[in-house]
């Protein structure tokens, strides 16, 4: 029997996450844990928490999971380790170990689909050079699957959503639409081609964009998930207190990911991201609407936004073609702080 697991979900991968502003409206009223070991909490909204052991280790600690993002459970294993492990890489951590999460509708798939997805968690973190050593499963309605996983890093090594500096350019490492072309799947309107493509970025592990990161010491960066392009500069831009600027016509793009939205195909998702970056968000008035509609596009598994001091930015850029990054672009720059954190240019 070919299962569809596409088919099970209203929306699937980091589409799925709860509207930024109502988690923030929560987040405030959660007391933080004071501890001077703490190098990382949830108060600058960075990829996940750095924990200190020793003058020379601290650990990355992060998790993620979600609904299928695709119709394959094997390829939905792989994505959602994927995009697990890249919170580690996104803070310039070695991943090194890893728990399994799953939600599992025992009583209405087989269980070998259960088996595929978890295989697909396996190889993917295997090949990411993460052990997974445990985990845990719990019967629900819809299949969601990631892991907790745990990193390595040097304490004072850490590369957060506060080490953007005025002056930078912004360097995004794999091209942009997942959310887009996943909701054109659903109306039939996305090309194979199309969506296979957007399977093959989102299984890609951000390993190799993280080593680039490390080898230039870079100290600002995230990576690019449910809140889209706009609402993970936000908070960049925030922690930084700097002005992030989108060249928009240069943000790489997966296939015909523009002429979709033309079609209208713009997703639930892009619209609460929109609403949580508004009252932060200039945008010029001649701007494209579609091209300002892709910086609030959800991504899943997306590729790294990296602030890069402007002189190393063409040897940056270099590396990460060179490592298979072909789509690896300077899409915009920071400046001092002016009036709004982000801002949309054609
Ligand atoms: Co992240
Ligand atoms: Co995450
Ligand atoms: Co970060």
């Amino acid at each position: 029997m070919k299962i569809d697991l596409l088919k099970m979900v209203e929306y699937g991968g980091c589409s799925a996450k709860i509207p930024p502003k109502q988690l923030e409206e929560i987040l405030k009223y959660l007391p933080l844990p004071q501890d001077p070991n703490i190098l990382v909490d949830i108060d600058t909204h960075d990829d996940a928490g750095v924990y200190k052991i020793n003058d020379d280790l601290a650990l990355v600690l992060t998790t993620d999971f979600f609904p299928p993002v695709c119709s394959d459970p094997y390829e939905f294993g792989q994505i959602a380790a994927a995009n697990s492990i890249s919170d580690v890489y996104a803070m310039g951590g070695d991943p090194v170990l890893a728990l399994n999460i799953m939600m599992f509708p025992a009583s209405k798939l087989p269980m070998e689909v259960y088996a595929e997805i978890m295989k697909g968690g396996f190889d993917k973190a295997s090949e990411a050079g993460v052990r997974i050593i445990g985990g845990h499963t719990i019967d629900d309605i819809t299949p969601k699957y990631g892991l907790a996983v745990v990193g390595y890093i040097h304490p004072e090594k850490i590369i957060t959503n506060s080490g953007a500096k005025s002056g930078d350019y912004l360097i995004m490492t794999k091209p942009i639409g997942t959310g887009i072309i996943m909701a054109g799947q659903r109306l039939g309107l996305t090309s194979e081609d199309d969506i296979s493509e957007a399977i093959g970025l989102m299984k890609q592990l951000n390993k190799s964009g993280a080593e680039v990161m490390k080898k230039y010491s870079i100290k600002g960066a995230t990576d690019i998930t449910g809140f889209g392009l706009a609402g993970h500069a936000l908070k960049m831009a925030k922690a930084s207190s700097v002005t992030i600027t989108f060249n928009m016509k240069k943000v790489p793009l997966i296939g015909n990911t523009y002429s979709l939205i033309e079609d209208g195909c713009i997703p639930g998702a892009s619209f609460r991201n929109l609403d949580f970056v508004e009252e932060y968000l200039y945008s010029a008035p001649d701007i494209d609407y579609n091209l300002k509609m892709i910086a609030f596009d959800a991504q899943t598994s997306g590729g790294l936004l990296m602030s890069v001091h402007s002189q190393m930015a063409e040897a940056v850029l270099k590396d990460l073609h060179a490592a298979g990054l072909t789509s690896a672009s300077i899409i915009g720059v920071v400046t001092e702080f002016q009036d709004k954190y982000i801002n949309l240019q054609n």
